[in-house]
């Protein structure tokens, strides 16, 4: 019996043209480039021009993620954003994304788990492409995380950067066993009582203002390894694969050393690492499909692989995702 099953079609990105190094940043707050490296791998990130919105740099990974799909924006027939730097506190800046593309049909809406967001996007365009209910979806993560910084705070300034990565994914029926093509599991987290270790202190109903990121960094970190872990375990136990099966793993880039330390505790071999964190910084919900689009679109990543995919952030939100390209 033949089942239902999201395809990868398609993988873009899209990075602001400014480029702010480490060096640069140390002559804006008391750090240095040897304390950013070590502490978390990052040596530069992107950020958006004045003007340039989360839309903007969502619109431009979609679009070209349906030229790598050599598919039309007609085609789709949902959009799902993950990002907590909307344009607006509403409309969904789904819905802008959705117009500017041309997309006059189905729905478009966003999804917001901070740093987890693009895979609780997948997972949620996953389940309705299963259902039946659409055909085709753009699942993005687009974030203009420098909006929310405290630019005199070194202990997240250096840590966050702009971007926007995007997938193309198509309904197709599959034979049904765990060498089908597609998203294979989702496995998704939160345990609030976590809500105030990583928050931004504004919003519409309480400040009326944007506000701020805050972070007890080192009590994220002293979590993150082993949600990461449990999650990614619970894909291997609903799906029967190991870390020996795995040919990519693309994780959610916040820290080299919480992605090094969860790699090495899933016994996942270090060259199937991918890594942009370097150059990206932590992009919160972009991250993912970023480093997506760069495996592919420089030949790593190929059809037919196995790649997984984990985060974990605010909220405290974590989660995985199998899928086979
Ligand atoms: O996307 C998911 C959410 N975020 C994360 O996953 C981030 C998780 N946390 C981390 O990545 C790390 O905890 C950080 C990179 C944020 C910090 O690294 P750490 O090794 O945990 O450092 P720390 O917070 O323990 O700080 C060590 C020292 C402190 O000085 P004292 O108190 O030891 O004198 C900080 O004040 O480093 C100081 N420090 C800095 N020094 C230079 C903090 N920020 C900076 C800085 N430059 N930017």
């Amino acid at each position: 019996m033949t089942v239902r099953r999201s395809v990868v079609r398609g993988v873009g990105a899209y990075l602001p043209a400014r480029v702010m190094t480490n060096e640069e940043l140390s002559r804006k707050v008391a750090t240095d480039d040897a304390w950013i490296q070590q502490r978390t791998g990052i040596r530069e990130r992107h950020l958006a021009a004045e003007g340039e919105y989360t839309s903007h740099l969502g619109i431009a990974a979609a679009r070209a993620a349906l030229a790598n799909a050599k598919m039309s924006a007609d085609a789709i027939d949902l959009v799902v954003l993950a990002t907590s730097t909307p344009d607006q506190t509403f409309p969904a800046t789904a819905v802008t994304i959705q117009a500017e593309l041309g997309i006059l049909k189905g729905a478009a809406f966003d999804v917001q788990a901070v740093c987890s967001g693009f895979v609780y996007a997948l997972a949620t365009a996953d389940l309705f492409l299963r259902s039946g209910s659409f055909q085709r979806a753009l699942v993005i993560g687009a974030e203009t995380f420098s909006r929310l910084l405290d630019w005199s705070d070194r202990t997240t300034c250096v840590l966050f950067g702009d971007g926007a990565g995007a997938l193309v994914l198509e309904a197709e029926e599959q034979p049904g066993t765990m060498k089908d093509r597609g998203v294979l599991t989702t496995q998704l987290r939160s345990d609030g009582r976590y809500r105030e270790k990583l928050y931004v202190d504004g919003g519409p109903s309480t400040t009326g203002t944007t506000g701020h990121l805050h972070m007890e960094g080192r009590e994220v970190f002293r979590y993150a390894v082993g949600m990461i872990t449990d999650v990614v375990d619970a894909a291997f136990s609903a799906t029967g694969y190991g870390a020996n099966d795995i040919d990519w793993f693309v994780p959610h880039q916040a820290n080299r050393r919480i992605i090094d330390g969860s790699a090495k505790k899933l016994g996942i071999a270090p060259e199937k690492i991918v890594i942009t964190v370097d150059r990206h910084a932590n992009t919160s919900a972009a991250s993912i499909p970023l480093a997506l689009a760069q495996a592919a679109g420089d030949g790593r990543i190929k059809s037919g692989n196995l790649v997984l995919l984990e985060a974990m952030g605010g909220g405290f939100t974590w989660a995985s995702a199998l899928v086979r390209w």
